[in-house]
């Protein structure tokens, strides 16, 4: 089966990459054309240079991109060009609603279309461990379930479509709080001239050990850690903006969100 895939960046190049070694047969297709051309040499596949051309005879496209607009505007091209009965997976992190809303436009087409976001961060993905929590129809699911275990440890169907988006808001939502603590932890040890050194070895394993501080321990060593990511002010947005809408009160999110 040839799969299309779009958004060669730091996780999707991973993605990719899984994908190649575990002998997917994959186009790829990126906004910097030169990205793709420079992955289909090293991995001998094959790239394309607009999604339509990409859509050409792909029963499968897979995406990694960034923000609900970008998503929105890639997926009415693929919906254009793509024929009825094909899955698109969306691995970017969005509003669930813009994922019900292109979900929608692709049923319209006969197409289907599952939110699948991701958890592990660019580690996970390098080892083809990802946790991919997916919303959509199950059939759509239970078809590309081979073609996603190939890049993930955990692949879990939440139900119908956005609450895959939904189910990843809630681990942010966790993320963001553990993150906040250890940074405020760090901040105090700092003011009082502990070594961080010594103070790793005491979070790593003590009570307050948690995959956060394994996984950034270069960074927090190095002080580098207290550096803001774009993808989290989008998230913290998107939940923010989704509590709202519940009229419910997230205390610590909205504290962080005002310091981030
Ligand atoms: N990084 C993480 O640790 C992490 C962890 C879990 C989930 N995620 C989620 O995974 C998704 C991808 O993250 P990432 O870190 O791989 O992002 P990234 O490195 O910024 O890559 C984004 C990709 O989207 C493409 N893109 C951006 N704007 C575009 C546009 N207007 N039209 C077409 N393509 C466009 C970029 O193309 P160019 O190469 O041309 O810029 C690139 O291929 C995000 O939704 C993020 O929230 C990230």
């Amino acid at each position: 089966m040839n799969i299309g895939f779009i958004g060669l960046g730091e996780i999707g190049t991973h993605i990719a990459t899984n994908l190649v070694k575990n002998k997917f047969k994959i186009s790829v297709y990126n906004r910097t054309v030169s990205k793709a051309k420079k992955f289909a040499v090293k991995f001998r596949c094959d790239h394309k240079e607009s999604i339509e051309t990409l859509c050409k005879n792909k029963k499968i496209i897979i995406l990694c991109l960034t923000t609900n607009a970008v998503v929105e505007s890639v997926t009415d091209k693929i919906i254009k060009h793509i024929n009825p009965g094909a899955i698109i997976i969306d691995h970017s992190t969005i509003d669930y609603q813009v994922s019900k809303k292109i979900y929608n436009k692709a049923k319209k087409k006969k197409i289907n279309f599952l939110d699948a976001p991701i958890t592990g961060g660019v580690i996970g993905a390098k080892q083809g461990k990802s946790v991919i929590m997916i919303g959509g129809d199950n059939s759509a699911f239970q078809k590309t379930k081979k073609i996603m275990q190939s890049y993930s440890k955990v692949l879990e169907y939440m139900g119908g479509s956005g609450q895959g988006q939904l189910t990843k808001i809630s681990n942010q939502i966790v993320v963001f709080n553990i993150t906040q603590g250890l940074l405020e932890g760090l901040h105090f040890a700092n003011r009082y001239k502990i070594q961080r050194n010594k103070l790793v070895k005491v979070l790593l394993n003590g009570s307050a050990h948690s995959y956060q501080i394994a996984k950034h321990i270069k960074a927090i060593l190095k002080k580098t850690y207290e550096k803001k990511k774009h993808h989290s002010v989008k998230e913290i947005g998107i939940t923010l903006k989704n509590a709202k809408n519940k009229k419910l009160r997230l205390p610590c999110t909205e504290q962080i969100a005002k310091i981030i």
